[in-house]
């Protein structure tokens, strides 16, 4: 039977993927995208492993049905908690022509080119923080370099609630980079391993001292998945072009179109479904 081809699935647990989506988009403009933000039940990062993974997956079910046949999860606490077991415990037997991939093999990827000093700072949801999955990437990757991990549950709150400019987030954007600084003053790099965290990055620039780098995971995203793309011809050829983007949410439609529209620089018309 010949398969369909369809639009590259983008999941997160909210607003945050959209800035990996526009960086996909940047350096892959010529393909179909589909986005799911599941708003209602954001955020994820402070919730249980068998709760992220659930969702995750009723979440990659549905753009499966809806015709994807690559998902990326454009979530650092979905891909740290759920990205393995959907890959090997889900794909082969229910959909071995399927494709998920994360965002943190191509953050960590990168961090050897990145890191002047191999002191790396590591800001990110309570969740990614507890799976310590950017630690066991580091050591397969960068045996040596230097990790130290900070959790910032305030700051998904912020973005979801539309305050992330708002001047009550600057007294928690500085609380977590003046603690990550203190445990470890040599970083030289820190890595925003949440997507919704470059949504604050005018604030978290202000905050952090000169000359340390800010990596988000936008642009290394968008040219990892293109270089997979091209290893891949096999899943390549199973995701349709034409430039288009659709949104689902799982909250109202208004709301997200009015947050979506300003992080997207697009006009936003998204569908508001249930999981
Ligand atoms: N944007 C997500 C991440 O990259 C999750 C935020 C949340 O829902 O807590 O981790």
């Amino acid at each position: 039977m010949e398969i369909e081809p369809g639009p590259i699935g983008v999941f997160d647990s909210g607003y945050g993927g959209l800035t990996i989506l526009n960086e996909i988009r940047r350096a892959m403009p010529d393909y179909n995208y589909l986005y799911l933000g599941d708003n209602a039940r954001a955020p994820y990062g402070t919730r249980s492993f068998d709760v992220v993974f659930d969702f995750t997956r009723q979440a990659v079910e549905e753009l499966f049905a809806r015709g994807c046949r690559l998902v990326v999860l454009a979530c650092n606490t979905a891909s740290a908690k759920a990205l393995r077991t959907i890959q090997q415990q889900v794909l082969p037997g229910l959909y071995p022509d399927h494709r998920v991939l994360g965002v943190i093999r191509p953050t960590v990827e990168v961090l050897g080119e990145e890191s002047s000093g191999g002191h790396v700072g590591l800001l990110a949801t309570p969740g990614t923080v507890r799976s310590h999955s950017y630690q066991l990437e580091i050591e397969k990757l960068h045996p040596g370099m230097y990790l130290t991990e900070q959790a910032c549950p305030m700051w998904v709150p912020l973005v979801e609630t539309g305050e992330a400019s708002g001047q009550g987030a600057d007294y928690f954007v500085k609380k977590y980079i003046d603690a990550i600084m203190k445990r470890d003053p040599e970083i030289d790099t820190i890595v925003l391993g949440c997507t919704h965290y470059p949504l604050l990055l005018p604030k978290i620039r202000k905050y952090t001292p000169e000359g340390i780098k800010i990596l988000a995971q936008g642009e290394i995203v968008g040219k990892s998945l293109r270089d997979y793309m091209h290893r891949h011809p096999e899943i390549d050829c199973l995701c349709s072009r034409g430039g288009n983007v659709d949104f689902l949410t799982t909250e109202a439609a208004e709301g997200f179109n009015r947050m979506a529209s300003i992080f997207t620089g697009i006009p936003v018309k998204s569908t508001r479904i249930t999981l």
